[in-house]
């Protein structure tokens, strides 16, 4: 696959991609995924090319994901996140971001708890930049990663129900799932506590309601989200464990969706609290499987941004 397919230098966001941007992300990391199956995870695609992450807020699935995807293209990987970096003391971003992108790294994947600072960084250097996560604004690896995960599940995006259930007021999953789902041509439900639903959401082109039941209402597809605590004022719910019995996805929630739905979540989860832990390690639940897919997808946006020759295909 050709990078001329995709005319992006940056990946900020979902919002400003085509459908036809997505498809070839997914279509390159499917050719991706092989590599990872093999003794030897390893193929030249990369050499010579520098990634580095920063990430300024805590991550597990991505910044581990981000570092083995770059790692398997045999590109250099550094990770540095606040704590031990020069931020700690005292440092800005930009005069940060700045210092990194003196050393030549092709790409920069960064996660900030400010929405727009990735697109702040991509308009004042130059190497590549990778959103890996902007405050409430968007995670677009992880929405490509949901997408592939349902692709390969269940063969087809186009015409299936999506329910999006939780705080979708402070998600930047949800927004970043709202526009790929729906440019994928599926139909986008929400639904989650009215102060967890931000104002005008159907707007993005999706149907939103103030009770879960009704989203999961012959779903294709049941996508759970974490409470954003770090992001929400206090006092939009009464307590987590009236938010468990009134929103929470359990067993009986579930029986509503349809007979082969799939159950996903982004990480990290909140056991017992908008997910029930029999649903979690259910045989619906395709969890660890969105990790497992997050690597290739991974591969395919390091590979698409840092202009790399042609993959070898592994
Ligand atoms: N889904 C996700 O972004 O997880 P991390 O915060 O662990 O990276």
């Amino acid at each position: 696959m050709s990078q001329s397919s995709f005319p992006h230098r940056h990946l900020l966001g979902i919002e400003p991609l085509s459908k036809g941007d997505i498809v070839t992300i997914l279509d390159l990391a499917d050719t991706f995924a092989t590599i990872s199956e093999k003794p030897i995870k390893r193929v030249p695609t990369l050499r010579g090319k520098t990634v580095i992450n920063f990430f300024m807020e805590a991550s597990t699935r991505t910044r581990t994901s981000f570092e083995i995807a770059g790692k398997r293209l045999s590109a250099d990987v550094i990770s540095l996140s606040a704590s031990g970096s020069s931020v700690a003391k005292g440092e800005t971003l930009m005069d940060t971001a700045k210092n990194l992108d003196a050393m030549r790294p092709d790409v920069i994947v960064v996660r900030h708890s400010s929405a727009g600072s990735p697109h702040w960084l991509a308009k004042n250097l130059s190497c590549s930049i990778v959103n890996a996560g902007d405050g409430a604004h968007e995670h677009p690896t992880q929405a490509l990663l949901d997408c592939a995960t349902i692709r390969r599940e269940k063969g087809r995006i186009e015409g299936l129900t999506v329910a999006i259930l939780g705080d979708i007021t402070h998600s930047r999953v949800a927004r970043s799932n709202i526009h790929a789902l729906g440019k994928l041509g599926a139909k986008v439900r929400v639904a989650g506590p009215r102060t967890l639903l931000p104002e005008g959401i159907d707007r993005l082109g999706c149907e939103a309601f103030d009770r879960v039941e009704p989203a999961i209402e012959g779903a294709d597809v049941v996508m759970v989200l974490r409470l954003q605590s770090e992001r929400q004022a206090r006092g939009l719910i009464p307590n987590t464990r009236e938010y468990a019995r009134y929103f929470g996805l359990n067993a009986r929630r579930l029986a509503a969706a349809k007979p082969d739905a799939i159950v996903m979540h982004p990480g990290p989860m909140n056991r017992g609290v908008e997910i029930a832990p029999d649903v979690a390690d259910g045989e619906r639940s395709v969890i660890l499987d969105q990790v497992t897919y997050g690597v290739a997808v991974r591969m395919a946006v390091l590979y698409l941004v840092s202009g790399a020759p042609e993959p070898d295909g592994g």
